[in-house]
């Protein structure tokens, strides 16, 4: 019988790979320059962690979670985010002692129970963000504007950053309770879940995608007109900080989060041409409370998640083209001896950092500089009989046809000093 991978989990082969790679590069490099740290968290974590932070009546938390018990019978979850572990990590290793502001990053795979569909996965990576410490509107505006930097870095110019403010705990419960009496009179005509989510968490109301609660939900009370005055200021702050930098958003106060923890700003960035329904490239916010409610000290966050499954999908041609690294030279080697010769002359040439490849069969000659040019080499270097008796070999350009021998006692010196030629 053979084995196939599980559903909704894929394999991200060469050839796919270098443009992760490449991302992830980028994503290191502007994050630097943003003062952010890498952490490298657990893949599975106490449940309980991520009951208690993403949300009990959340989506993820009731169905999408994938919880087993161990042998040592200890109730375990693979983790569906990342905010959760970071959280726990700051606390366990007292980072807030350290560093009054604490400013992460990790990258890795996120599991969720979810239906497959294209952009939607049960096993899918994210790069995320948290800057911890800090209850500053300027924080929002640097991590996000960052995020746009990375998109622009990676040829992105065509997503749409959409923010609003969930407000805080001084307002929002009472938004809440002027939403659930808006709305009630409607319960007949919404779905059987925002039935459920009325009694539960009202606001989930309002990201609904089923049309005729779309159309219910534009009617409703907006939080925008509920927010207090400190999360207006905090709100309008954030917003002058973007225009300063002409990070252009706009403002959509449907965006409520599928994740219990966040207050104050909230936010999404969506492409709107490239990745169909699932067009969620990134969300993020803040979440003040969170390090608190276990029973860390009081420590406002900030933080996102970027999707890279549909941020690759979107990678312009252009920027990929040059990606693969072609081989130096190959090494072309005809008969037994050469052969043989062939295993310690490309160690020494690996060695002075050069990529080298070879066949293991013998070949002719032309078989082996087919290889050579379907490879891309930019150098081939023949050694055969005669080149061994002669302790002189041949290096050829695989581009413009120039070749030269090289001397088998200092081959090393010579291949690079004529690679360095062409540079
Ligand atoms: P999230 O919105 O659940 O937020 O996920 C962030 C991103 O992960 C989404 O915008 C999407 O691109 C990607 N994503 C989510 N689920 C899937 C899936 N099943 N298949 C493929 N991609 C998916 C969080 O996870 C929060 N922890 C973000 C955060 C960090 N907030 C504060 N700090």
């Amino acid at each position: 019988m053979k084995i196939k991978s599980i559903k909704g989990v894929k394999d991200i082969l060469p050839g796919e790979i270098e443009k992760w790679q490449w991302t992830e590069s980028v994503a290191h490099q502007i994050f630097t320059r943003y003062g952010f740290n890498e952490i490298r968290l657990p893949i599975f974590e106490d449940t309980n962690l991520f009951k208690r932070s993403i949300g009990d009546t959340t989506d993820i938390v009731e169905k999408e979670m994938y919880t087993f018990r161990d042998k040592g019978d200890n109730d375990l979850t693979l983790r569906p985010e990342g905010t959760a572990s970071v959280v726990r990590s700051y606390i366990e290793h007292n980072m807030h002692g350290q560093n009054p502001l604490t400013k992460l990053y990790y990258f890795g795979p996120m599991f969720r129970y979810e239906r497959p569909q294209a952009g939607r996965l049960r096993q899918f990576y994210q790069i995320g963000v948290e800057a911890m410490g800090s209850q500053s509107p300027a924080v929002d505006a640097e991590v996000i504007t960052m995020l746009i930097e990375f998109f622009k870095a990676l040829g992105l110019n065509d997503l749409e950053l959409q923010i609003n403010s969930l407000g805080c705990k001084n307002c929002r419960p009472q938004y809440r309770e002027t939403l659930k009496a808006a709305i009630e009179p409607h319960l007949n005509e919404l779905c059987t879940n925002c039935n459920q989510r009325y009694k539960r968490n009202p606001l989930r109301v309002l990201d609904c995608k089923v049309p005729q609660d779309v159309k219910i939900a534009k009617g409703l009370p907006k939080i925008k007109d509920h927010l207090c005055a400190q999360c207006e200021e905090d709100f309008a702050q954030v917003r002058r900080f973007l225009d300063a930098v002409h990070t252009a958003y706009t403002v959509n106060d449907q965006i409520v989060r599928g994740l219990d923890y966040y207050n104050k700003t909230t936010f999404e960035v969506i492409s709107k041409t490239g990745l169909g329904s699932q067009n969620a490239v990134c969300g993020g916010g803040r979440y003040d409370s969170l390090v608190e409610d276990f029973d860390g000290p009081p420590t406002p966050c900030f933080g996102f998640a970027l999707g890279m499954e549909r941020l690759i999908s979107l990678l312009p041609e252009e920027k990929l083209q040059s990606l693969s690294t072609p081989p130096d030279l190959y090494l072309v080697s005809l008969g037994e001896e050469a052969q043989n010769l062939a295993f310690a002359t490309a160690h020494q040439l690996r060695a002075v950092g050069l990529y080298v490849e070879r066949g293991f069969e013998d070949g002719s000659m032309k078989s082996q500089m087919r290889k050579a040019n379907k490879l891309a080499s930019r150098f081939a270097l023949i050694v055969g009989d005669d080149e061994i008796k002669n302790q002189r070999y041949l290096l050829k350009n695989m581009d413009g046809g120039e070749q030269w021998e090289v001397s088998a006692n200092a081959l090393a010196e010579e291949v690079l000093e004529h690679l360095k030629s062409l540079d």
